[in-house]
């Protein structure tokens, strides 16, 4: 087993030979999170902790690829200037000694708690699945939020339901009157997702709380990364989950991620869930997760990235990095829909602002807006049936007979087409960073994000539809 100063002198070198080209990469994002060296998937542990957001990740510095997992770490007084910190937890114990995966944090008497899965795989031949792992649920604490005790080993495979196979991971830990809850994504015996509720009153002992939910044939084998949360008094369950079939327009990613209004009976200790929506459509959506911040407002991060894509591809490997995180989403529920949209600090980015009021939309128009690949571009659309918008070289975002699309040529790597339906547009908003888009449709209804790398910078955006649409471009 390696030590963690082992690790620190082994990373410190290999940034010393590949910072100075990721450094200079044109695909290097400027308001993006991304690992500083390597591969970054999950975000962990996100919480506000003493005056400083937290953002705690899944971090492979080694390997670009993806490999053995640390949880890296950024903090920010104000979610829009971050700070890169040492790496908070390395697999340096026998019980996460194949990776310190996901999890989350938990705010409590002015301590933070986090909480994660030690992942163990032994040597020898075996599936993974049902032999030859262990996925433990493993805490520390810490007063300052840099400085953690030792790893408590809380639950191991042993714990969990008798008809779980050995994936059970990725703890989101919450406390509720006084009472501490813990979800769990799993994969059953036969090859269903299910989520595991626990409870604890000293956050050391848990036990389980409700005959697992899941296990609907529809929805995949496993769910990752399940997270439970409040909004306006209903409980919003969300998780990863792999392996659902491409159903009309819908989960056509890789793997999903999506929602589902939840309810407890605490009672009956039954956990059971509403109807599955997806929270993303474009191609690099995967494993949100939200926190509550000390404003009440419900944040999430998700990984601009998915696991096992073989369609697309990201070039940034051969330069020495992969990957980053979306922008920060604060969630809104309208009835039972979720709404995402980037929290209201980003605003202090924008410089040089552009206004184009009321272009009467017809005949393809060509604006040049563009002198760098960082911006947002806000459409307010008025009485428009229909609209086709060009930008970014090959990037189409086109809404034909209640169709959105949005289209990627060479500069996709592999990405091609994702659509959604919508009734009616009357706000497209576009977060345009150096190889990623985030496009939000009406306030957030609707989201795609997309990784994209382009060769150079496009000026123009070209336009053409029906009724009329004002235009507002921020530099970022
Ligand atoms: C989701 C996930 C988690 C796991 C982690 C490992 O992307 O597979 O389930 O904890 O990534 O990096």
């Amino acid at each position: 087993m390696m030590t963690k100063q082992q690790f620190v002198n082994q990373i410190a070198l290999e940034k010393e030979r590949k910072l100075p080209h990721i450094n200079q990469d044109k695909w290097r994002n400027k308001f993006h999170l991304m690992a500083p060296i390597g591969w970054i998937n999950d975000p962990n542990g996100l919480c506000y902790f003493k005056g400083l957001y937290h953002v705690f990740y899944q971090y492979s510095p080694l390997d670009a690829k993806g490999g053995l997992k640390f949880w890296g770490h950024y903090t920010s007084p104000d979610m829009v200037n971050w700070t890169e910190h040492e790496i908070a937890l390395f697999p340096d114990i026998s019980e996460d000694i194949d990776g310190v995966y996901s999890g989350s944090a938990l705010v409590y008497n002015d301590e933070m708690y986090l909480f994660y899965t030690g992942n163990v795989k032994y040597k020898g031949d075996h599936d993974y699945v049902l032999t030859g792992r262990e996925q433990n649920v493993i805490m520390v604490k810490s007063t300052d939020g840099f400085n953690f005790t030792e790893k408590q080993v809380l639950l191991t495979n042993q714990d969990y339901p008798q008809n779980m196979g050995l994936h059970v991971r990725d703890p989101k830990v919450w406390e509720e009157n006084g009472i501490f809850y813990m979800v769990l994504g799993a994969r059953s015996i036969d090859d269903k997702g299910y989520v595991l509720l626990y409870k604890s009153l000293n956050l050391t002992e848990w036990e389980l709380v409700s005959v697992p939910a899941g296990g609907l044939d529809e929805m995949g084998y496993m769910w990752e990364c399940p997270d439970m949360f409040k909004l306006d008094g209903k409980n919003v369950f969300m998780f990863s989950p792999q392996g659902m079939e491409a159903k009309g327009l819908k989960y056509h990613n890789v793997y999903q991620s999506g929602y589902a209004i939840g309810s407890f009976n605490e009672s009956k200790q039954q956990l059971s869930l509403g109807k599955f929506d997806e929270l993303d459509r474009g191609f690099d959506f995967y494993a949100p997760q939200t926190f509550k911040n000390h404003d009440g407002r419900v944040i999430m991060y998700g990984w601009a990235g998915v696991p096992d894509a073989i369609e697309h591809r990201n070039p940034t490997v051969e330069i020495g990095w992969q990957h980053c995180l979306t922008l920060p989403r604060q969630l809104v529920l309208k009835g039972e829909k979720l709404y995402q949209f980037p929290v209201e600090e980003l605003k202090a980015m924008r410089k040089d602002e552009t206004v184009i009021p009321n272009v009467p939309l017809g005949e393809k128009r060509i604006f040049e807006l563009f002198d760098t690949n960082t911006y947002e571009l806000d459409l307010a659309f008025k009485e428009t049936t229909s609209f086709e918008l060009a930008f970014r070289e090959d990037c189409r975002l086109a809404w034909k007979e209640g169709i959105f699309t949005l289209t990627l040529g060479e500069s996709g790597y592999g990405r091609d087409e994702r659509s959604v339906k919508i009734e009616s547009i009357s706000n497209l908003h576009i977060y345009s960073d150096h190889s990623i888009l985030e496009v939000y449709l009406n306030g957030g209804e609707d989201v795609f994000t997309s990784r994209i790398y382009n060769k150079g910078v496009d000026q123009t955006l070209e336009l053409m539809g029906t009724g009329e649409v004002t235009l507002t471009k921020w530099t970022l």
